[in-house]
């Protein structure tokens, strides 16, 4: 006899909201009739269905790399950013770009692996948006099957961009329509907000659909981890030490550090803590890019009760001068964030009355 719910019994165990059904939802509830973002309502739905195709695409590629011709290591080549570039970030920046093409949705795409954004003109006069991405994030995981992801940003262009310099993306992150990540790890992870918190969907990969897991969700206030690459220990300024040093030295810390950005700071949105990445003496915007990179996740993370800030502002009231622009991180729950906030505060103090005094 087979009992019921068995796995044998192929029947749904849970309420199956699409994607595509909760964006739409969480559009058409939140804004009203008379906003702007009502009649973009199927737009923006549609633009996040492309997104999750390119995650399922960027997913299978993922999921069979070892097995096939040229889907692992190096292409030889250095991108914008002087680093070197992997196939997999070529796969994956291509596959956003082919999604995007015959969508009639997207103007542009820009992301860290192309200097100037990717124009499809015939877009736009039907659908003025950017997208702007991080194709795979934490590429040095690929070779060695660890977790990677995807960040993306949805921004409505402004201006006609008749230069092709993009200017008007050189904008504060509240200009973000939407913003989320995909986490290739034992599942696929989708994480998105449209400005109405945050809300995580799994790939069921025999539906080939990403299924609602968790609605609104919170960051603990705080939590046990920090994130950071210690190895940059004496690179950093003395007030990110003073931080390190407090976790060292007070019970309840517990590093975790995955050299894969989205990993760390889905950790830290599900369990609470802190990510960081500060700048250090050779690069004092540190490592993380801002558009593609801090500003999305600073998005999400305000957005489930968290905090992003550079150490000396809010990530997401930073206008940035160029579309690759770099930027000191500090990412995750706001007493953890306010506390590495208050050791920057401290020596700032200290050198103003050094310098009266
Ligand atoms: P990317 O693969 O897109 O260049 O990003 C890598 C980033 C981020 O994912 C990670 O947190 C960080 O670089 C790791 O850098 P370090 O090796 O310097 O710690
Ligand atoms: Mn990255
Ligand atoms: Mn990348």
């Amino acid at each position: 006899m087979t009992a019921p719910n068995s796995l044998s019994d192929h029947s749904l165990d849970r309420d199956c909201t699409t994607l595509s059904r909760h964006v739409l939802q969480q559009l058409v509830s939140t804004h009203k009739a008379d906003s702007p973002l009502a009649p973009a309502a199927q737009d923006i739905s549609a633009i996040m269905n492309r997104i999750a195709l390119a995650g399922k695409l960027i997913a299978r590629r993922l999921s069979r790399a070892g097995l096939v011709d040229n889907a692992l290591g190096f292409t030889g080549e250095v991108n914008v950013q002087g680093e070197s570039v992997k196939r997999m970030d070529v796969y994956a920046n291509d596959v956003f770009i082919s999604v995007f093409k015959q969508s009639g949705l997207v103007c542009r795409l820009a992301s860290e692996e192309m200097e100037h954004p990717y124009y499809i003109p015939e877009n736009c006069p039907i659908g003025r948006y950017t997208l702007l991405y991080d194709p795979i994030d934490g590429s040095s995981n690929v070779d060695i099957n660890l977790n990677v992801g995807s960040i993306f940003s949805i921004r409505q262009q402004e201006g006609e961009d008749l230069d092709g310099k993009a200017t008007d993306l050189l904008q504060d992150g509240h200009k973000q329509i939407a913003a989320g990540y995909i986490l290739y790890g034992p599942s696929t992870i989708l994480v998105y907000s449209v400005g109405a918190g945050v809300h995580s969907f799994i790939l069921d990969p025999s539906l080939g659909e990403f299924i609602l897991a968790q609605e609104n969700m919170q960051v603990p206030q705080h939590g046990p981890v920090y994130s950071v690459n210690e190895g940059n220990f004496w690179q950093w300024e003395e007030s990110i030490r003073d931080y390190i040093r407090y976790v060292h030295r007070h019970e309840g810390y517990t590093a975790r550090y995955s050299g894969a950005l989205v990993g760390d700071i889905h950790r830290i949105l599900m369990q609470g803590g802190v990510f960081l990445y500060p700048g250090t003496r050779h690069k004092p915007e540190g490592k993380l890019r801002l558009l593609y990179e801090t500003a999305p996740l600073a998005f999400l993370m305000e957005q489930a009760g968290g905090k992003g800030s550079t150490g000396s502002e809010a990530l997401m009231d930073v206008i940035p001068g160029e579309l690759h622009q770099r930027t000191p991180a500090i990412l995750g729950s706001a007493e953890d964030v306010e506390l590495v906030q208050s050791f920057i505060q401290e020596r700032l103090r200290e050198a103003e009355f050094a310098n009266v005094h």
